[in-house]
């Protein structure tokens, strides 16, 4: 799928479906999937890099991973957060963050937020360069905001939100993802904007979801927000696997001599 036939989407009333993904292995996966498209998340940091937010993720992490998942699923839209900051350094240095992720193999880049670099949103978009929008809770923010809290619970704040959606579909992105907001708030915004919504955490009323793809296998049971449905139980699978192993090789079933070279 391109960016313009994810725009496109919405005209049609498909709904969207997007998973993060930060390695080879599981890109080619998602590469076999019906999943519409991958956002590399700077979530990564914390899922992969086992940090308690993502404002250490950098250029340099999102380019490695960038790289890896373009190696396996070149075939699915691929967007990449520009990480903590790196739009936040000037039009140059910015340009030269995106140019990085790009070259990665990048097919598109999020950017949390807009006020303050809306210069850098419409040039990436006059470049050539498809973005999509963050609006609702920007995890980038998560130290200004004292936590991870759901966002525009309050009439300012849901205006403010819904002000943002509207201000980066004017500069073109393809699509904005709607963090953590309540249900209500994401359906009008959705219903105001002509390029698709991505929920999370942003209830049914969007144009598609995106879940980080170690939630939705079931693989981080120590974190449980309210919309991150598990799909299956993978760290259990895992785990399973990974005893059954244990007690092959302490039994000696395992290798046999089918397993070993003559
Ligand atoms: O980095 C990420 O995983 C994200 C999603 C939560 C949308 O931005």
């Amino acid at each position: 799928m391109t960016p313009i036939e994810f725009t496109r989407a919405k005209a049609s009333g498909k709904k969207l479906s997007m998973a993060t993904c930060y390695d080879y292995t599981f890109g080619r996966l998602l590469a076999q999937s019906p999943i519409d498209a991958i956002l590399v998340g700077d979530s990564a940091a914390m899922v992969i890099h086992g940090h308690e937010t993502t404002l250490t993720a950098t250029v340099e992490m999102m380019r490695v991973h960038v790289a890896a998942v373009a190696r396996a699923a070149a075939n699915k839209l691929i967007v990449a957060d520009m990480p903590f900051l790196s739009f936040r350094k000037g039009l140059t240095a910015a340009m030269e963050a995106a140019h990085v992720l790009m070259s990665a193999g990048a097919h598109a880049l999020k950017l949390e937020g807009v006020v303050g670099h809306e210069d850098v949103v419409e040039h990436l978009v006059r470049s050539g360069i498809p973005v999509m929008g963050h609006v609702g809770l920007q995890p980038q923010s998560v130290k200004a905001y004292g936590g991870f809290k759901p966002q525009g619970r309050e009439e300012t704040s849901a205006l403010e939100i819904a002000k943002n959606a509207s201000r980066l579909e004017e500069l073109g992105v393809f699509g904005i993802v709607i963090e953590c907001v309540p249900a209500v708030l994401a359906g009008q915004i959705t219903q105001a904007l002509s390029v698709p919504t991505i929920g999370i955490g942003a209830g049914p009323g969007c144009d598609g979801q995106i879940l980080v793809l170690q939630d939705l296998l079931g693989l981080n049971s120590s974190f449980h927000p309210r919309f991150a449905r598990a799909f299956c139980e993978g760290e259990k699978t895992i785990f399973e696997a990974l005893t059954s192993y244990d007690d092959a090789v302490k039994s000696g079933s395992f290798p046999t001599s089918k397993e070993s070279y003559s």
